[in-house]
């Protein structure tokens, strides 16, 4: 079928297109899209800090009604309203274990361009086109394995939940599912993009009582404070570690690193108490931070941990997300600002200035 899309044939750029998508195989739904979300990994791909091979169609936050089953699909049907996250191939030891974010073909899976079979859906008349995630999602049509469409609730606002597919996950899973905060402990925040917003608005669920955000734009640490932040610090201003320490006595219980800036994962380290956990999602591609072992690691018994789309398994964990959502307590809404789909390079500007938090594209 002829769709539209936002190809990517060279770097830093989109080009608007009608192009072909073949129908979905085995274990495969057609989703007609809602919206789709922009998250900061659609820029490291479209900047290529990321090693991927255009063309490709970006866009791994997409949401939308499932329009067409392919063979053998036993968890979808046409008509149900699904979330998109990241692909996982459902065979080998992690995804057995419930940890697909760590599934053995998670790099060809997400940035390889390529479904399961090792195959693509996307064509045009120059050849065979790439989708990102599985999913593909800046266009109004997509082909993704059933394993990465989370079905919800019917009565759901689908444009505002987008960013659950990834960057909310992301945020929110690293406090819910790795850290599992003890009620009434402490915790920094490094960014408060929609990862890090995500874990401000988890760490209040989870009961912490000082939630400290950080970062250098002045109105995004205005929504953490009514998100959940009880402290903000303006990195650009101050010592951060120092303000910690100054806030809490000695230091954090838990440091959540959602900038992508390698250098503030010492900053995080500094900021520690003793027998903290240190959590860093944010860096993409390949990075170096200068870790003392000692004595930012060691005698204060730190640990320090990398984590994946929030340690989750998307079957379980959005459909708990959409729960939070529905009870107020997670207003990722807050965050959105919604952009015509033509407004692609517009939305991807705002987010880069910093202006807009999640730029929402919608069909
Ligand atoms: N591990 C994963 O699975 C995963 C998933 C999604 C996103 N990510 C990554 O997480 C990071 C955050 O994603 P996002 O969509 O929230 O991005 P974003 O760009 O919206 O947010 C980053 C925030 O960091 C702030 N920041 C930048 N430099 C800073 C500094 N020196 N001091 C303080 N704050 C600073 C920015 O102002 C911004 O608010 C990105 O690097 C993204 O690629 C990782
Ligand atoms: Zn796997
Ligand atoms: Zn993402």
């Amino acid at each position: 079928m002829k769709i539209q899309a936002a190809v990517t044939r060279e770097k830093g750029k989109f080009e608007l297109d009608t192009i072909e998508l073949a129908a979905p195989k085995s274990g495969e739904v057609l989703i007609k899209m809602v919206a789709s979300g922009i998250c900061h990994t659609d820029t490291a791909v479209l900047n290529q800090f990321l090693p991927v091979t255009f063309p490709m169609v970006l866009g791994h936050e997409g949401v939308g009604i499932v329009e067409d089953v392919g063979p053998g699909v036993m968890d979808l049907k046409i008509g149900d309203h699904v979330i998109m996250s990241f692909p996982s191939c459902g065979v080998c030891e992690k995804c057995h274990e419930g940890h697909p974010y760590v599934c053995d073909e998670s790099f060809k899976l997400f940035f390889g361009g390529v479904y399961k079979d090792g195959t693509k859906r996307l064509s045009d008349d120059k050849g065979e086109i790439a989708v990102m995630f599985g999913q593909g999602s800046f266009a109004n049509y997509a082909v993704v394995d059933e394993r990465n469409a989370v079905k919800v609730d019917d009565d759901v606002d689908l444009k505002a939940l987008c960013s659950l597919g990834c960057g909310v996950q992301t945020g929110a899973g690293a406090v819910l599912n790795r850290m599992k905060p003890t009620p009434g402990s402490s915790i920094v925040v490094f960014g408060c993009g929609a990862v890090g917003m995500s874990g401000i608005m988890a760490a209040k669920l989870a009961g912490c009582s000082t939630i400290i955000a950080v970062d250098t734009v002045p109105s995004r640490l205005e929504l953490a404070k009514e998100l959940g932040a009880t402290h903000v610090i303006n990195g650009k201003e101050c010592n951060t570690p120092d303000e910690v320490k100054k806030i809490t006595g000695k230091g954090v219980n838990y440091g959540l690193e959602a900038t992508g800036v390698p250098m503030l994962v010492p900053q995080m380290l500094d900021s520690m108490a003793r027998e903290g956990l240190a959590v860093i999602v944010g860096v993409t591609g390949e990075a170096e931070a200068p870790i003392r072992l000692e004595p930012q690691l060691m005698s204060p018994s730190v640990t320090l941990a990398g984590l994946v789309e929030g340690g989750s398994n998307p079957k379980v964990f959005i459909p708990q997300l959409v729960k939070f959502f529905k009870e107020g307590r997670l207003p990722v809404d807050k965050m959105c600002k919604y952009y015509k789909f033509e407004e692609i390079e517009q939305a991807f500007h705002d987010s880069h200035t910093g202006e807009v938090i999640k730029p929402v594209l919608c069909f």
